[in-house]
Formats: structure tokens, sequence, C-alpha cells
């Protein structure tokens, strides 16, 4: 386009720009948008995009600097979820990089004399289920990116040799895990320092954290791809470290480990095509089952905080936290009925089973399905909440110049995962072998219940909150208008369901639906959880009054979003206000 062609457009972005200032919103950027949980994962991204890169490559190198700088969320040890939008072709896949219970795994092996040992799924060799990261990245490279490797593993590899420094939230995450960091000498060496009296102990902030190994090995990587981690000494690292502290990981877990290209689940809201993610996720269908009843009982919108209007909200996202512990697991091993879950009819069913006068106690919805899996549910399951210092996970959102978009979710499961560092590698271990159901029936460390079909077996995907999302414009339901998603455990859901109604339903700009206040419900516990930022007081007793138990939490959740607008094509990124992230884009 020539210098005149680009004056209206010019114009027209000052004069948005100007009202977007005004009203204290996101800046609009023409060309690509990056929002992820580090400052250095989002430059990295933007970097990518300078250098002729699409919106994969941007969040690819993100996620390798996210593996080096935020080791307490996600790394080359773990796995996740991924939706890719090309926006030539109008496809949206999904890659599945989650980790699976290595071969030796087996239904009981948490268990000892019938009772579940506290720790054992969390802490340690043990919870170490086969990582997917570094296949699932290289992948949607070779399938979707344009840039080399080397190019975007450079980033990574720098700040995993030059180091980075500690923050609040590093330190406030390696002292919720300073106690099992300490049980492996390679993870204490490189997370924490010695104290005076030379136990390793949580770094001050500003102290430099560099993991030389680390840098080896993403090298590795970058040269020779994920064969240089699931084979060769990297992987007798692994396996070694593993064994010889008293877990499974074997060579031949790692040879075997596959990632998997499911479907996105798709659903309507309010006239914007929405795609999200499947089983071995539970979030996905919890999306589509709560915007799909939000739709059904309020035909004319949401109300923002209307006590009423949350109330259906709240009690029709118990209903989707129900199903998921009745039916869902990993559908390669369980039958997970998925086209009726998704149903207009069943939604229906959970919609008009809400009385909009009071909460329905999550215990009366326990009845099982007769001869089915939820009879193995025990009704004192729970309370459980988890320590928001051990959570962790983060995700990546990007939308590129020509529209590519991608949706990220990545973790380690616990803050630091296991724990357990592959020594001389810098790999730190996934503790994702907790999000099976350990003990069918009672709640996991997120306080999540799940039944039989995600009971523990060799080889299962356990199963999963995190749900990438993408919305799109209504004008145009080829074009992605907003990637989202977010950690949070059994709070992600939730929390993409609000960012989602916030922007569509309440019109808020990115920034404002991403910072919005919170309220979260899982059917067990019986409780509805309410950020700081959420509700009035007048709010909740209107709540309170219709039977809601609330409990205040102070926070939880660090959605990052990118928004497309599809009438001026420019783009707004955001991080949560909550943490320490950063959203950018290319002028
Ligand atoms: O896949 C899951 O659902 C969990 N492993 C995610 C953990 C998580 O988000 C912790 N978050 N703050």
């Amino acid at each position: 386009m020539g210098a005149a062609g680009r004056q209206p457009f010019r114009a027209l972005g000052l004069a948005v720009l100007l009202v977007a200032t005004q009203a204290g919103a996101a800046r609009p950027y023409r060309g690509g948008a990056v929002a992820t949980a580090y400052p250095p994962a989002s430059e990295a991204a933007l970097q990518m995009l300078e250098k002729g890169g699409n919106a994969v490559d941007a969040a690819v190198a993100a996620a390798f600097v996210a593996a080096v700088v935020g080791p307490y969320h996600s790394g080359v040890g773990g796995g996740g979820f991924a939706l890719v939008h090309d926006a030539k072709s109008a496809v949206t896949q999904v890659l599945d990089f989650r980790e699976v219970a290595p071969k030796g795994a087996s239904r009981d092996m948490y268990l000892r004399d019938g009772a579940l040992v506290p720790g054992l799924s969390t802490d340690g060799a043990l919870s170490v289920a086969v990582p997917g990261a570094v296949a699932g990245y290289l992948e949607l490279l070779a399938k979707h990116g344009k840039l080399k490797p080397a190019v975007v593993l450079a980033p990574a590899i720098r700040l995993a040799k030059q180091g980075f420094w500690v923050t609040p939230k590093y330190q406030q995450m390696a002292t919720g895990r300073a106690e099992c960091l300490r049980q492996d000498p390679e993870a204490a060496r490189i997370f924490l320092v010695p104290n005076a009296q030379g136990t390793p102990d949580v770094p001050p902030l500003g102290h430099l954290i560099q993991q030389p190994d680390l840098a080896r090995t993403l090298g590795l990587i970058a040269r020779s791809g994920a064969k240089a981690f699931y084979a060769g000494p990297v992987a007798q690292a692994m396996v070694k470290t593993v064994k010889d502290a008293g877990g499974l990981l074997t060579q031949e877990d790692l040879t075997a480990y596959k990632t998997r290209s499911p479907a996105p689940l798709e659903t309507t809201y309010r006239g914007h095509r929405i795609l999200t993610m499947p089983p071995p996720s539970a979030g996905g269908l919890a999306v589509v089952q709560v915007l799909g009843m939000l739709q059904q009982l309020r035909p004319q919108g949401v109300p923002y905080r209307d006590p009423e209007s949350l109330h259906l909200y709240v009690e029709a996202v118990r209903r989707a936290y129900v199903d998921r512990a009745k039916y869902l697991g990993d559908p390669a091993f369980v039958q997970v009925p998925l086209e009726r879950l998704t149903s207009p009819g069943h939604i229906a069913d959970l919609a008009g089973g809400i009385d909009p006068k009071k909460a329905t106690s999550s215990a009366s919805l326990l009845a099982p399905v007769t001869g089915g899996p939820a009879s193995t549910l025990k009704k004192d399951a729970g309370p459980l909440t988890p320590e928001p210092e051990k959570k962790n996970t983060t995700h990546i959102s990007v939308i590129d110049k020509d529209g590519n978009a991608v949706a990220m979710t990545t973790t380690v499961n616990y803050s630091f995962g296991s724990c357990v560092v592959a020594k001389g590698t810098g790999v730190l271990l996934n503790d994702q072998m907790d999000d099976f159901a350990a003990q069918p029936g009672v709640p996991n460390a997120y306080g999540l219940v799940t039944g039989e079909p995600n009971a523990i077996q060799a080889g299962k995907v356990p199963l999963s909150s995190m749900s990438p999302t993408l919305v799109f414009a209504k004008e145009d339901p080829k074009r992605v208008m907003l990637a989202v998603g977010s950690p949070g455990g059994s709070t992600i859901p939730t929390t993409v369901i609000q960012a989602i109604s916030n922007v569509v339903d309440q019109g808020m700009d990115v920034t404002r639906a991403v910072g919005a206040g919170r309220l979260h419900h899982q059917y067990l516990p019986d409780e509805l959880w309410v950020d700081k930022w959420g509700l009035e007081p007048a709010t909740l007793s209107a709540l309170e009054a219709k039977g809601h138990k609330i409990r205040r939490v102070d926070g939880w959740g660090d959605a990052e979003a990118v928004y497309s607008d599809p009438r001026t094509d420019l783009r707004y990124s955001s991080s949560d206000p909550r943490n320490e992230g950063a959203a950018t884009g290319q002028d």
C-alpha cells in the first residue's frame, strides 16, 4: 500500500486511538498482537512477528521463553493444548501435547492400604507423567510456522544462559514449593539459594537465575528437533533421575510419546462462533455448556453484576462441573458422550433444572445415572482449595497481522511441577499425574472431583481444565475476534467464560474484560468463590439470600487475551493485571 493509500487508515487509527485513550482502554496495534504472563516472552513473540514470523512462530518462541523464566508455570518437562487458526484456509486445528501416564502407572499407585498418600501425586518422581511440550511446540512450528527452530528458540536459549531476575511472583511460587524443591538437590541448586544456615531457600528479589544446563538442552532441541529430548543423553538423564527417585518414566515411554489432533469443540454464543478445547480438556465442554445455558436463560443478554443474572451463571457453572465429574476422561480410553453433552437438548435440560429463585445444593445433583460412572462420586467430597502459591500454568495468546491466531495453554501442573530436575539437563519435570482421579470421587489438588472415567491407566491423558479458546467475529465466522485462555486449575473455564461474556455481553474492551472481578463455582466444594474485585456488598447479600455460600478469595487466574476488532482490523492485547505479564503488539 502506498503512502497515500495509508492516509485514511492512519486517520482512522488516530481517531480510534484517541477514543480508546480517552476511555482508558488498551492501545491499538495495526500489526500482530501478543499477550503472555512474562515481559520477555511477549518480547520474544514480538521479535518473531518483526522477523516475518506468524502467530505460531510468536507463540512457540514465547512458550520456550516461558519455560525459562517461568519454571513454576510451564516448561519443556510439561505439556499443554493449542488452538491454531490459519487465516488463509480459515481452518482451526487443535494440538493436544499433554502428558500421558507412563506405562508402569496403575489405578491405585497413590494409595497405601486403600488411603491416598498426601503429596505422592504432586511432589517428587512418582508424580511425573511423560512430557509432551517439546513434541508439541516443535510440531506446531513444523506444521504452521514460517521460521526455523533455531530462530524461534534463540531468545529462550539466550535467557537461559544470561539468566533472569527473581520477581515477587517467583518468590511467592518458590515459597509455596520450597520444601518440595529442597528434596531434589538439582532443583534446589538451580531454583533456590543457600540461606545463612546453608539451607536452600527462596532467593531474594533481583537474584539472577541462570540455567546453563537448560540452555544446552534447548540448543540441542534447536539443532536436532524433538528427538534431542525424547532420545539420547537428555532422555537418558530424565529416565535415570526419575527412576533413581522412585518414579516410573522409561525410555520406552519417551519413545512412544505422540501428540494428538482432535477436532475443536464448536458452539455459537450470541451470533459469535466459538472454538474451544475438546476432551481430554474438561474446560472446553464447560465453556460450551455454560454459554449455551446463559444464552437460553438470558436471550436478551447478561446484565452486568445483576444478582439475578449472576445466580443463573453460578447455577449453569455448577451443572457443567457435575457433567465433568460424571463423564469426562481421556476419550482414547473412555467413552465420553460428547455429542449428547454438547447437544442443545441436553443444554436445555440442564438450564431447565435451574431454579431462578434459589441455589441448588450440589449434593442434590449427585444422584447417579443408573449404572453410570457417577455412582462412584462421594457425597462428602471436598472442601479443599489449592493455595495460590502452589497453582501455576500459563497462557499465550497471539493474533498476527494476517489474522492467524494461537491460543495456547501450557503447564507443569503444580508450581515447579514435581520439583524434580533431570540431572545435568535443566529439565524440570511435571507432576501432571495429579490431574487423574487418584481415588475416583475424592478431590485432587484443585478441590476438583473427577470420577471413574478419569482413573489412572497406563498411556492415558489426565483430564485437564485448560481451555484455550477462539471467538470469531459475528460479521465473519472465519475471522478470529478474540484469543483467550488462563491458568488457574479448576477456575480456568470460568475465567475464560467470564472474559468472553465481558467482551460479547458487556462490550468491554479486552483490558477491562480480563481485569474485571471474577466468580467461580465448581460444584464441589459447594461454595461460590468471589475474588476481591468481584462484587459489591449488596450483590453478595442478594446472592447469599438465594442460598449461595460465599467464600471470598484474593484472586485467581492470569487471563491473557488478544482482541481483533472486526470493524477496524486493529488489534488490542491484554495481560491480566493480577500478575506480572505483558501485552504488546506491532505498530
Ligand atoms: O491441566 C490442568 O487442568 C491443570 N494441570 C492446570 C493447573 C493450573 O492451571 C494451576 N494453576 N493455576
